[in-house]
């Protein structure tokens, strides 16, 4: 969440420099007339950074659940197995794949349940999409265990986890496959935005060919003589986001360690029973932008809602957003939405209060936070 918030010199000084240098937003060709390629130096940015094979741009992280699936050839009459606690365009990309999303509730990190996985594979499954939900990864040793098992290739949805990690090693990295979203609530954004994380040499290339209208680029050739080597579409991203996703990347370290301090306060400090503190997995370090309490008792959870409402933090998705966020509520897309896996996660995440941590309030408001809750469930 926190990227938003410090938009500022090094974001204007990137986008004038752009302008100086030619003012090219297109990421291909045009090469008398640039510099550079901001796309292809923020893909190498992030390959660097997070420790992955490949990385590709893309125009936002719906595009790149899309562009990932697509790599597989997800298409008509396959299945998908995704989770409940969810948010909508992960379940688009696979509808608009033509295949059908199959439902996995959560456990009490509130992501994919992996108890709940070989139940659900069928001989028409394609791949598994875990969602790594409000900054904390999901059980991947479980997953990825069950994955090999079936060999089924895992894509992870690390949209809402950029800078968290799992056995050391970066939320989206662990997978075939992983997505990132850059839009304007992420942990850093360019606008609109995201990334595909390709440890596979294959879907790489087919990513790389879907995501720009099937073009191979072909070397020696003109792009006008370039050949497709895919039915493509286009999710590019443009040069103007690509500096901004430079100058928000190099912020990320502080980001995270910002937020955890925040974070961190806010957990240690909650000691009543009465709010329970999300599990994180042993095997995992969040990327501290959201911090989530189940209150079961309805009229503390009331209080609570309009404690933070008053106190300024507001909520971030749950309660507020819960039709976007759980699959229960997405009949409009023609599948199975009311399994009881699904129902029985409705019924947890109803009990969830989720406050968002943001560097616009400092640690020790976090901390007087804290303190009003106690008080609060005395
Ligand atoms: C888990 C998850 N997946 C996918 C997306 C889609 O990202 P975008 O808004 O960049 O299309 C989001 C964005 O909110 C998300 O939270």
């Amino acid at each position: 969440m926190p990227g938003f918030e410090l938009i500022g010199e090094e974001e204007r000084a990137a986008l004038n420099e752009l302008m100086d240098e030619g003012g090219v937003l297109f990421a291909h060709g045009f090469g008398p007339m640039r510099k550079r390629y901001h796309v292809r130096e923020l893909e190498a940015a992030f390959r660097d950074k997070l420790g992955a094979n490949d990385a590709l741009c893309v125009s936002s992280g719906t595009a790149a659940i899309k562009v990932a699936l697509k790599s597989l050839g997800v298409t008509y009459g396959d299945e998908v197995i995704t989770q409940c606690f969810n948010f909508i365009a992960t379940v688009e990309a696979i509808v608009d794949c033509g295949a059908t999303p199959v439902i996995a509730g959560s456990d009490e990190t509130l992501n994919m349940d992996p108890t709940q996985l070989e139940g659900l594979i069928t001989k028409k499954t394609k791949a598994i999409m875990p969602v790594h939900m409000l900054g904390v990864p999901a059980r991947m040793n479980e997953i990825k265990a069950i994955a090999k098992k079936y060999k089924l290739p895992v894509i992870e949805d690390a949209c809402e986890a950029v800078g968290a990690k799992y056995n050391g090693q970066y939320a989206g990295t662990l997978g075939d496959a992983g997505v990132f979203s850059f839009d304007f609530g992420k942990t850093i954004t360019t606008g609109e935005g995201g990334l595909v994380i390709l440890q596979n040499a294959e879907m790489a290339e087919k990513s790389r060919w879907y995501h720009d209208h099937g073009h191979m680029n072909l070397e020696g050739r003109p792009r006008g003589l370039d050949r497709a080597g895919i039915t493509g579409f286009n999710y590019r991203m443009s040069e103007l986001n690509a500096v901004v996703g430079k100058a928000q990347l190099a912020k990320l370290d502080y980001i995270l360690e910002e937020s955890g301090k925040r974070f961190k306060v806010l957990c240690d400090g909650v000691t009543v029973p009465a709010f329970k503190k999300r599990a994180i997995p042993e095997e995992a370090e969040p990327a501290f932008d959201t911090v989530i309490f189940e209150v079961k008792d309805k009229n503390l959870r009331d209080s609570t809602i309009a404690l933070l409402s008053d106190m300024g933090f507001g909520t971030k998705n749950l309660p507020d957003a819960m039709n976007w966020h759980c699959s229960v509520f997405w009949d409009h897309m023609g599948f199975d939405t009311r399994t009881p896996a699904a129902m029985e996660t409705l019924a947890l995440l109803e009990r969830q209060i989720a406050i968002p941590v943001v560097l616009g309030r400092s640690v020790e408001d976090y901390a007087a936070l804290a303190d009003a809750l106690n008080a609060l469930a005395d």
